[in-house]
C-alpha cells in the first residue's frame, strides 16, 4: 500500500506487532488477541484444515494458552493437553465426549467433588445418562460395577474432595483396561508433583488449574491431558462449546505454576503440622489426612504420592451442628472462609452449605459428610500463626 494513511486509519492499525530486537523475554509474551491475520488465504485454509499449525481464533487456540498447554503436558507426561475455562468445563467436556454423548456407561467415584457428582446426577436426570456411583476404594465393588454392563469410562479423583479417600490409580487402571474402559483421573488435590496418573496407567488426567497449579486465587481454569486423539476431541469441544481458557488467565497460570514445587512442599509440611494439632484437640472428633497413620489408606498414599500427603485436612467438629460450624468459621481471623482450595493462604470450606449443597442430605450423610465436617486447605503461612488461628476459632465452638 503505497499511499500514506490518514490518522484515523493509522491509530486503528497502530502497534500490531512488537518492534524486533535482540534478547528473549524471560516471561512468556501475553498474546491477548482473539484473531490472527493471514496475508495468504491459502495458508489460512491450511491452518483451518489442521494441515499446518497456527492460530486462527480465540476458541481454537491462542499462543499463550498453548504455552501453558505445553508446560502442563510436560508435567503430566502427556502427549497433549487442552485447557478450559474452569475445572468443571474440562470435566464436562471430557466425560461427555468420552462416554455420555455416545450413550456410553460411566462408573464414577461416589465421593467426588460435589459439583462433579451434581453434574453427573443432572446428566442422569436430563439425558438419561448411564452413570453409576461406587466407593472406588473397594475394588470388589468397582469390579462388580464394571462387569454389570459394558463400561466406557471409570472416573475417579486421585485424592478425593472432601473426604480424602485415596484412589489406587495403578490398580484401577488395570481394572478399567481389562473391561475395555478408559480410566480418567482428576488429580486436582494431588497435583502432577504428587502423582503421575498417566505413568501409573491412567488414560487421561484432569486438573482444576484454579487450585494448586495456579495457586494465587485469581484464575479459573481446567486441563485435560492424554493422547493426541483425546486432545483432538477436546479441541473440538473448545471450538464448538466455547469453554477455552483465555490468554490472560493462561499467562497468570503460567506465572503461578512456576512456584508449584516450593508451594506444595510447604503446603504438605504445614498440613501435617495442622493435622497433628487437630487430631489432639478435644473439640475435634475426626481428622482425615493421608499423612496420619490413622488414615485408612496411609500406606497407599505414602507409596503413590512419593512420601508427600497434600495440603488438605478434613475434620469433624465433635459438636456436629451447623451452629457450631458457623461459630468456628466466623471466629477465624487468618484462614478465609472461602469456597476454594490450593491457594497461598489457608481456606476453610463447609461442604454441606457449599460444594456438596446439591447432594441430597441423606447421601451426604451416607458418604460421611456431616454438619460438623469442615475442609481446610492449609496455606503456606507460618504454621504457628495458622494453628493459633484454629485454636482460637475452636474455642468459640
Ligand atoms: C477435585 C476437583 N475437581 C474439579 C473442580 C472444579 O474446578 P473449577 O472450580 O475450576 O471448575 C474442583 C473444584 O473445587 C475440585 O475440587
Amino acid at each position: 500500500m503505497a499511499r500514506e494513511l490518514r490518522p484515523g486509519t493509522k491509530v486503528i492499525r497502530s502497534a500490531r506487532s512488537l518492534p524486533p530486537g535482540e534478547g528473549a523475554p524471560v516471561a512468556p509474551p501475553l498474546v491477548q488477541s482473539v484473531a490472527f491475520d493471514y496475508r495468504s488465504a491459502a495458508e489460512q485454509d491450511r491452518v483451518f484444515a489442521g494441515d499446518k499449525s497456527g492460530y486462527v481464533y480465540g476458541r481454537y487456540g491462542t499462543p499463550t494458552t498453548a504455552a501453558l498447554e505445553s508446560a502442563l503436558a510436560e508435567l503430566d507426561g502427556a502427549e497433549a493437553v487442552v485447557c478450559f475455562a474452569s475445572g468443571m468445563a474440562a470435566i464436562a467436556a471430557f466425560v461427555d465426549a468420552c462416554a455420555i454423548a455416545s450413550g456410553g456407561r460411566v462408573v464414577a467415584q461416589e465421593d467426588s467433588y460435589g459439583q462433579t457428582r451434581a453434574l453427573f446426577e443432572r446428566w442422569i436426570r436430563e439425558r438419561g445418562a448411564k452413570i453409576v456411583f461406587v466407593d472406588v476404594t473397594d475394588h470388589a465393588k468397582v469390579e462388580r460395577a464394571m462387569r454389570e454392563a459394558p463400561t466406557t469410562l471409570l472416573y475417579v479423583e486421585a485424592m478425593a474432595n472432601p473426604l480424602l479417600r485415596i484412589t489406587d490409580v495403578a490398580a484401577l487402571a488395570k481394572m478399567a483396561h481389562s473391561s475395555g474402559a478408559t480410566l480418567a483421573v482428576d488429580a486436582t488435590f494431588a497435583t502432577p508433583l504428587l502423582v503421575q496418573p498417566l505413568a501409573l496407567g491412567a488414560d487421561v488426567v484432569i486438573h482444576s488449574l484454579t487450585k494448586y497449579i495456579n495457586g494465587h486465587g485469581d484464575v479459573m481454569g481446567g486441563s485435560v491431558a492424554g493422547k493426541a486423539d483425546v486432545a483432538k476431541a477436546m479441541r473440538d469441544r473448545t471450538i464448538l462449546d466455547g469453554g477455552y481458557m483465555p490468554p490472560h488467565e493462561a499467562w497468570l497460570c503460567i506465572r503461578g505454576m512456576r512456584t508449584l514445587e516450593v508451594r506444595m512442599r510447604r503446603h504438605c509440611d504445614n498440613a501435617m503440622r495442622v493435622a497433628t494439632f487437630l487430631a489432639a484437640h478435644p473439640k475435634v472428633s475426626l481428622v482425615r489426612y493421608p499423612g496420619l497413620t490413622s488414615h485408612p489408606q496411609h500406606e497407599l498414599a505414602r507409596r503413590q504420592f512419593g512420601g508427600k500427603f497434600g495440603g488438605i485436612v478434613t475434620f469433624d467438629l465433635k459438636v456436629g451442628s451447623q451452629d457450631a460450624a458457623f461459630r468456628f468459621l466466623d471466629a477465624l481471623q487468618l484462614a478465609a472462609s472461602a469456597t476454594t482450595l490450593g491457594d497461598l493462604w489457608s481456606e476453610v470450606l463447609y461442604p454441606s452449605i457449599s460444594s456438596h449443597r446439591r447432594i441430597a442430605p441423606e447421601e451426604r450423610k451416607r458418604l460421611g459428610i456431616t454438619d460438623g465436617t469442615l475442609r481446610l486447605s492449609v496455606g503456606i503461612e507460618d504454621p504457628d500463626d495458622l494453628i493459633g488461628d484454629l485454636e482460637n476459632a475452636l474455642a468459640h465452638v
